[in-house]
Parts: C-alpha cells; sequence; structure tokens
C-alpha cells in the first residue's frame, strides 16, 4: 500500500480544478500547489515592471528574480510574491488576459515546471494546472482530466463575479475563455492536453462535491494498489 501519492489535475479555464483540488488535498491532508497562480504572479510582476511580455528571456530574468509562495491560510492559499500578498490581484483581468501569452513561453515554462516539480517531489500533492499529467507529474499515481462546455464554465465565472459584487458580462466571459482556451492548447511547449492515462470527467452537470468525492474515491483505489 502507497503512503503518500501524487494527484494531477488538468483541464481548461473554469471547469473546477482548484475547487476540488482543494477538497482533496484538504480531506488528505495533502498539500495543495496552484500552479496557475504561478503563472499570473509571473504576469502580475512583470506588467508591474513594465516588463515585454513578448520576451522569453526578460520573463525568464525577472522571474529568476521573484520569490513565488503559495501559502496554505486558513480559508484559502495565498499567494505571495516578494514578500507581498497579490492572491486577489492576480485574478483580475488584466493578469487573466495576458496571462497565456507569459505562460507560452519555453524559457518561462522550463523554469516553472522546474519549481514544480519540486514541490511535487514528495509525493502527498494535489497539483492543478494545465501540464501537471504531461510535464510536471508524469509519474503521479492518479490524474484526472476535468472538463465542460464554454456555457459552463463562463456561467460559473459569470456567478462567481457577481457573488463578489463585481460587474459581469457572460458573452464577454464566454470570449475570454475561449480565447485563453485556445491559447493554452495550440501553444508549442507543453500545451494543455490530456495526458494519455488521464481519467476525463466532465463535470457540466455535476456537483462540486460530485466531483470531489469522484476524485478522493479513485484515489483511494490508487492507494490500495
Ligand atoms: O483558474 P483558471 O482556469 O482561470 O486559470 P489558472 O489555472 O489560474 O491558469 C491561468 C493561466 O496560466 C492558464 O490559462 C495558462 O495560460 C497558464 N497555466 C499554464 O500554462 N500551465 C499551468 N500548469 C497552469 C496555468
Ligand atoms: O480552477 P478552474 O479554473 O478549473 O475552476 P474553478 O475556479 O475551480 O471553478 C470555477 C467556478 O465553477 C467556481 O465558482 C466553482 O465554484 C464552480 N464550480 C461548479 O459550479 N461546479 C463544479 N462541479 C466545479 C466548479
Amino acid at each position: 500500500k502507497l503512503n503518500k501519492i501524487s494527484i494531477a489535475i488538468d483541464g481548461p479555464a473554469g471547469a473546477g480544478k482548484s475547487t476540488v483540488a482543494k477538497i482533496v488535498a484538504e480531506k488528505m491532508s495533502y498539500i495543495y500547489v496552484d500552479t496557475g497562480a504561478m503563472y499570473r504572479a509571473l504576469t502580475y510582476k512583470a506588467l508591474a515592471e513594465n516588463v515585454n511580455i513578448q520576451n522569453d528571456q526578460e520573463l525568464a530574468d525577472l522571474l529568476s528574480h521573484t520569490n513565488i509562495q503559495l501559502s496554505p491560510s486558513e480559508k484559502r492559499q495565498l499567494v505571495i510574491v516578494d514578500g507581498i500578498d497579490v492572491t486577489d490581484v492576480i485574478r483580475e483581468d488584466k493578469v487573466t488576459n495576458t496571462v497565456s501569452t507569459v505562460a507560452a513561453h519555453r524559457l518561462v515554462r522550463e523554469k516553472m515546471v522546474k519549481q514544480q516539480k519540486a514541490l511535487g517531489q514528495a509525493g502527498g500533492v494535489v497539483m492543478d494546472g494545465r501540464d501537471i499529467g504531461t510535464e510536471v507529474l508524469p509519474n503521479a499515481e492518479l490524474k484526472v482530466f476535468l472538463v465542460a462546455s464554454v456555457e459552463v464554465r463562463a456561467e460559473r465565472r459569470h456567478l462567481e463575479n457577481i457573488q463578489k459584487g463585481y460587474s459581469s458580462d457572460l458573452e464577454k466571459l464566454k470570449k475570454e475563455i475561449s480565447l485563453r482556451d485556445q491559447q493554452d492548447s495550440e501553444r508549442e511547449f507543453s500545451p494543455l492536453r490530456k495526458a494519455d492515462d488521464a481519467i476525463e470527467i466532465d463535470t457540466s452537470s455535476l456537483s462540486i462535491t460530485e466531483v470531489a468525492d469522484r476524485i478522493y474515491q479513485l484515489a483511494n483505489e490508487r492507494m490500495e494498489k
């Protein structure tokens, strides 16, 4: 019986990765690593420091001088960049609509993947992103690929915005999500892709609890092997 396994969760924007990854990690007392937050953190810093987001080398140099920490707190995971809490600002539109450009660069990905592999080294980790099952944790005992229609995913984000009291435009969200899906799937270096050994779950008509329970059940099956 394996003690601690690694769980990779990939899929497009709004499929429910981070929400269920957090629940599964908590249930199993594993660490949760939100790799999207790392790309968002770098994007935030590049925008703040006027670094050319088309220039891979400049971004990679910036990343070398940036300390990104994911620190679990009571309610949610905090994202700390060079000692400053950026948890909320990295979710703003400006970052969301730029992050896929930053994340497409080869050197940026090499450095990020290296850091993420180190975080997952000891096992006992639930990691979510786009290339976790294919690049970051290719030996993960459990790989899950979450999908849902663009309509459902945009609706979810829309609802989330409204609940937070933000203004929200459903049609605009659909376009932004589709564009990001396209950029993430069509890039040259570690594109968004289901690993051959990943289990696909369509979350379109499933609740958060149903998805989390399913993954938890799969994880327990893997541990008994
Ligand atoms: O939560 P949401 O689905 O909106 O996105 P995220 O997980 O925060 O990721 C933001 C962006 O980072 C994605 O659209 C990708 O461009 C990039 N990303 C990536 O390239 N590789 C990862 N492992 C995770 C995120
Ligand atoms: O991390 P990712 O971008 O894949 O998605 P998320 O941020 O975890 O989920 C996007 C939104 O969908 C959140 O508001 C979740 O509460 C919601 N959600 C849902 O309604 N039903 C699910 N089965 C999963 C997520």
